[in-house]
């Protein structure tokens, strides 16, 4: 059942600008090791957390790039583009900053097994919220990410819930990293938890990077990183996907689609999926 925007890879179903080459080339992927790793699953604050580790390097001396300067997610290559960014990668300075929505089994064994000072964020969103977000994602950008006529809210509830969206199982993908929670290379944070604490999860990200900053620096930074703030950085940015990112960047909007069933399935299969795992959502 592929249709002309994505396809199925080994069970999964991509954007088709994942191609399986690009896939393949995963496995032998450079990892330097100063490399630092953003993990999402699409829509749980990929770009936020991008800004945010952009700016701590920039605040500490490591780096004079801004968010814009990186080179999208590790997986992706644009029609317009004429490399893969994996390949654009490997002439990036040192520290690059690599995003990726991929599973631990799919990524490369440098980020999913890292090594010496390489560092892994994991940031993690709330199912409800994260379907929400996706969908409103898809309807703008249908010609990337959904198929030629974009799902219902209904249809596509169902297929994320079954795993058969772009990138997977939301849920294969949150356990598959949450494996690594003892592994000191990672670091686990919770979009809910950014957003009732945005200084701390700062801090938190400048202290497992290794910059020193002092007080003002972090809330030089959170300030920066709020949604509204962060908007137009995004609505601006040269980096074209970017300017889709910014929606409502709240959390609870789920209400606003999910009927009481919906909300009960999803319930369900959280129950059924994160039970006795340690891993919790908030979904106000
Ligand atoms: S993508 O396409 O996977 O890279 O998207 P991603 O960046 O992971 O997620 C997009 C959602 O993150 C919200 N966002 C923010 N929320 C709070 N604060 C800040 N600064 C921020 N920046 C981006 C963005 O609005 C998307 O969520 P929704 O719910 O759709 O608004």
């Amino acid at each position: 059942d592929d249709d002309d925007f994505t396809h199925v890879i080994n069970g999964i179903r991509y954007p088709r600008f994942v191609t399986e080459a690009n896939l393949e080339a995963m496995a032998t992927f450079d990892i330097r090791d100063d490399d630092i790793a953003i993990v999402t699953f699409p829509k749980t604050g990929t770009n936020w957390m991008l800004e945010i580790v952009t700016k701590i390097l920039s605040a500490g001396g490591r780096t004079d790039a801004s968010s814009d300067d990186m080179v999208g997610k590790l997986e992706f290559q644009y029609d317009d583009e004429p490399r893969p960014h994996h390949v654009m990668l490997q002439e990036c300075a040192s520290p690059r900053v690599i995003l990726t929505h991929l599973t631990p089994d799919t990524a490369p064994p440098g980020i999913a097994h890292p090594q010496n000072n390489v560092k892994v964020i994991v940031v993690m969103r709330n199912p409800k919220d994260t379907a929400v977000s996706y969908f409103h994602f898809g309807q703008k950008l249908r010609s990337h990410f959904a198929r030629k006529t974009p799902p219902s809210w209904d249809e596509f509830f169902q297929l994320f819930l079954a795993g058969k969206y772009t990138f997977g199982c939301y849920f294969d993908h949150v356990l598959g990293w949450w494996q690594k929670r003892d592994d000191p290379h990672f670091l686990f944070l919770k979009y809910e938890d950014m957003k009732q604490d945005l200084p701390k999860a700062v801090k938190t990200v400048a202290a497992f990077l290794q910059v020193k900053l002092d007080d003002a620096s972090i809330e030089t930074i959170a300030h920066a990183c709020t949604f509204s703030n962060m908007k137009s950085t995004l609505d601006n940015s040269r980096y074209e996907d970017r300017t889709l990112m910014a929606r409502k960047g709240i959390v609870g909007d789920w209400k606003t689609m999910f009927t009481e069933e919906q909300s009960r399935l999803l319930d369900s299969k959280c129950k059924k999926k994160l039970e006795g795992t340690g891993l919790q959502f908030n979904f106000e």
